[in-house]
């Protein structure tokens, strides 16, 4: 079986590849910067390659005919300390923050149709509970929210035009993980939240086409 994780250097997404290894997946595992965490796993099932998904750019490294999973997991949160509140956030970062998180998705997207319509893969999407509005009781983080709501419209209409081709989608909120995002802060630690989300990708004909769906496997109000 053949997974694709974006963002694979480090987080969630490093988290991903350790789990995909475990279980016997070929890995690809695609990274834009430094890619030293992954250099150190010395798999043959490992293949990394170089994809910046801000970019329009052709992602560096061989990519795999056939997919079963896609993981869009790569992600900014833009401005931390205030940085995003009404008064100080300002277009430039809301509009990185949109094109790394919203946008990215949809070319990785674009550039694996075949290979996900030839092997009926599963797609998901890595959003935040902060892109709901049903759960947004403290308002700020302009950016950030709004990418995360966005990819939560992208992901479902995703859902609805790949299901004729056997793909399902499902969108994921990771729980609050103690990674470089959170400054270590969160909740939970990487392992708890790859278990679960991998056991809702597991899972993902139980779900409602391109669901929101949290790594505890609750549904995430929208
Ligand atoms: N941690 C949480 O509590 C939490 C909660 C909700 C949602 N999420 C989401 O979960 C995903 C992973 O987050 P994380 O906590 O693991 O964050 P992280 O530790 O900051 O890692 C983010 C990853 O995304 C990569 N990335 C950023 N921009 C990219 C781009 N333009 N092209 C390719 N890769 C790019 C980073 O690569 P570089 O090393 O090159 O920067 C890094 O590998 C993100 O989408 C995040 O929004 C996280």
């Amino acid at each position: 079986m053949n997974v694709l994780i974006t963002g694979a250097n480090r987080g969630l997404g490093l988290g991903f590849v350790h789990h995909y290894l475990a279980h016997g997946w070929q890995v690809w595992a695609c990274h834009r910067s430094e890619c030293e965490a992954l250099k150190g796993l010395h798999s043959d099932a490992l293949h990394t390659v170089c994809w910046d998904v801000g970019e329009n750019t052709e992602p560096q490294g061989l990519l795999p005919d056939k997919l079963h999973l896609l993981i869009n997991n790569a992600g900014v949160y833009g401005p931390g300390s205030g940085g995003q509140s009404l008064d100080l956030i300002v277009p430039e970062a809301m509009l990185e923050v949109f094109n790394t998180d919203c946008i990215g998705p949809v070319r990785v997207v674009q550039r694996l149709k075949s290979s996900l319509i030839a092997g009926q893969a599963a797609i998901a999407n890595i959003s935040s509970k902060m892109g709901s509005t049903g759960d947004n009781s403290s308002g700020g983080a302009y950016a950030y929210r709004a990418a995360k709501a966005g990819l939560v419209i992208v992901s479902k209409s995703m859902a609805v035009d790949l299901q004729s081709y056997g793909i399902r989608v499902v969108t994921l909120h990771p729980g609050w993980v103690q990674t470089d995002m959170t400054h270590q802060t969160g909740l939970i630690d990487i392992e708890t939240s790859i278990a679960g989300m991998t056991q809702v990708i597991e899972n993902i004909d139980d779900y409602e086409l391109g669901q929101f769906v949290a790594f505890n496997g609750s549904i995430v109000p929208y």
